[in-house]
């Protein structure tokens, strides 16, 4: 195991009815700004709870935080926190109104452009922000990471920072979500898993059998979720699996890969593709090319996650790449770029971004632009 520095100083707020807990939770005296998306949030009462919750308080909306969110949108934002003299954040919605008011939380207190703040790919400085959170999949509510898109130049990069002062996760707000996003939401969830997980072997069984169970849970629940997503019990389970997934509690002294999120965010950047979509399609192509590199793990993760025990090792890798790509079509989703009207002009074209940024992805830093190729070529 890797020396390692772990704080995650977020509070969670879970369960029913918990949005009333807002008053309570924002220090009072401060100068709120409440950044919200498209809408989704009058339609399933959450806006209400929040108004309800925070009656008697002074405070500044803004909305049109979109999904996979613009910095050209974002910049808007932080002139009115500027102008209004914002201290506080409170995002309420999915991963990308979080994401989104990370990046305003930057830029208030900042004279940078927010692009360079999130090229530069840490915020120095932010004002305190937190999160009522609508959709289980990112683990924004609970970790220091954002993903920016710009539209001028179809680019999408991660940034870090600060973690959410709070976040309240309420099962029931998760009822209205539509079959496609939680079907992506729960990819999300056990693809970061396995982005901390099918890497080096050996290094830390805690880390291991922690994943493990993550994984298991998401894929016990997955079916009876799709099936009926008004269960309060499931919906739990599948928040606190994408929260724990991402929290930076199971990669404690471990490395990490995140070949397939890079490959993915292009994917979005370039095609508009939803992020967990994105992964269901790309990582049994990273599994299959990076087979021999990752051939223990994939192996502890076919008999530990799918029950594999029968045959050679290369057909035992197989089935495991194969049960992976049956569980993610399992929920409704497509695997492959040609599913997708994705085809060889994409796939050049990402392989020459990351040439051209020359990049080093994943656990052992080779995969390039090339690599990402083959991964790509991988899932037509
Ligand atoms: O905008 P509104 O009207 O609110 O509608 C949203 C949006 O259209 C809707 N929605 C949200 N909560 C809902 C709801 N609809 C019905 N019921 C609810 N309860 O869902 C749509 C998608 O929301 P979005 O926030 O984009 O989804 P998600 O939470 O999956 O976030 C995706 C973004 O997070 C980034 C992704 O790249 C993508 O940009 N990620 C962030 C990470 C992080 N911060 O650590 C890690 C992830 O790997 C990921 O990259
Ligand atoms: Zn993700």
């Amino acid at each position: 195991m890797e020396n390692f520095i772990f704080q995650n100083p977020t509070k969670l707020v879970f369960g029913k009815g918990q949005i009333a807990r807002l008053s309570e939770l924002i220090p009072a005296g401060v100068h709120l700004m409440i950044t919200y998306g498209g809408g989704s949030v009058t339609k399933n009462g959450v806006y209400e709870q929040v108004q309800d919750a925070l009656k008697g308080r002074q405070y500044v909306e803004f909305w049109g935080i979109e999904p996979n969110p613009h910095v050209e949108t974002l910049r808007k934002a932080i002139e009115l926190g500027k102008e209004k003299n914002i201290d506080f954040l409170l995002a309420v919605g999915g991963g990308s109104v979080l994401d989104g008011t990370k990046l305003v939380a930057a830029g208030i207190c900042s004279d940078t452009d927010a692009w360079d703040i999130v090229l530069s790919g840490y915020a120095q400085k932010q004002i305190p922000f937190a999160s009522v959170m609508t959709v289980p999949a990112t683990g924004s509510e609970m970790n220091g990471g954002a993903v920016i898109t710009r539209r001028e130049t179809d680019e999408k990069y991660a940034f870090g920072g600060d973690y959410p002062q709070f976040s309240i996760l309420d099962p029931e707000v998760t009822y209205s979500l539509s079959k496609h996003q939680i079907a992506c939401g729960l990819v999300d969830a056990y693809t970061h898993v396995l982005e901390q997980y099918l890497t080096t072997p050996g290094q830390s069984r805690i880390m291991d059998r922690w994943a493990e169970g993550i994984l298991l849970s998401v894929k016990e629940i997955s079916l009876k979720i799709i099936e009926n997503q008004h269960n309060y019990d499931l919906m739990a389970d599948y928040m606190l699996a994408a929260t724990l997934a991402l929290n930076d509690f199971i990669r404690m002294g471990i490395t990490q890969d995140w070949t397939t999120h890079m490959i993915g965010h292009e994917l979005t950047a370039l095609h508009g593709l939803t992020h967990g979509h994105t992964l269901a399609i790309v990582m049994p192509g990273t599994m299959r090319v990076l087979k021999e590199q990752k051939k223990a793990k994939l192996l502890q993760y076919g008999e530990r996650i799918f029950n594999i025990t029968e045959g050679s090792e290369n057909e035992r890798i197989e089935k495991a790449i194969d049960a992976t790509e049956t569980f993610f079509r399992s929920l409704g989703l497509t695997t492959r770029l040609s599913e997708n009207g994705i085809g060889d002009e994409t796939i050049e074209t990402i392989a020459k971004r990351f040439n051209d940024r020359g990049v080093a992805f994943g656990e052992n830093q080779n995969v390039t632009g090339d690599v990402a190729r083959e991964i790509l070529v991988s899932r037509k």
